[in-house]
């Protein structure tokens, strides 16, 4: 089952955040079926309990995906916002690594262009990057 904590926002200056988490990673399977709570799942309550206190939570809502394609890199997160770098982040523990991630959101937020050099990153986001995508660009062709 998907269920959709925020799907989007709006920061003051209009452009929306969101963080995404996949809740498929890390998980055991049998027979077809997930085993239990996933890696992933957990990931995303330790995400929800800390960003009830994070001064960004409305500003940069938190969405679970099912899979970014970077299974075998467990567990991911992607930062995206309008007009922005998006990153993809892999290798992130379990437990331990959501202060990291609301951290990085933090800093991904605060720069205009989403750009997160490597020495300002928190550690756990430092090794397990595993895509930086250019922001889509709007033409500004004129007819006539
Ligand atoms: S299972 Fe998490 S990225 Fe595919």
């Amino acid at each position: 089952m998907t269920t959709t904590v925020n799907i989007s926002s709006t920061n003051p200056s209009g452009i929306p955040h969101t963080l995404f988490v996949c809740t498929t990673c890390a998980s055991v399977w049998q027979d077809g079926k997930r085993q239990g709570e996933s890696g992933g799942q957990k990931l995303l309550q330790h995400l929800q309990q800390l960003a009830q206190n994070w001064n960004l939570r409305e500003e940069f809502p938190i969405q679970e995906v099912e899979c970014m394609s970077a299974c075998n890199r467990y567990c991911v997160v992607a930062f995206a916002a309008q007009g922005k770098l998006t990153y993809l982040f892999g290798d992130l523990a379990t437990d331990g690594s959501a202060s990291a991630v609301l951290q990085c959101a933090s800093q991904y937020y605060a720069k205009s262009d989403g750009l997160l050099p490597w020495l300002e990153r928190p550690e756990p986001l430092k090794k397990g990057i595993l895509a930086k995508i250019p922001p889509l660009v709007r033409s500004t062709k004129v007819e006539g």
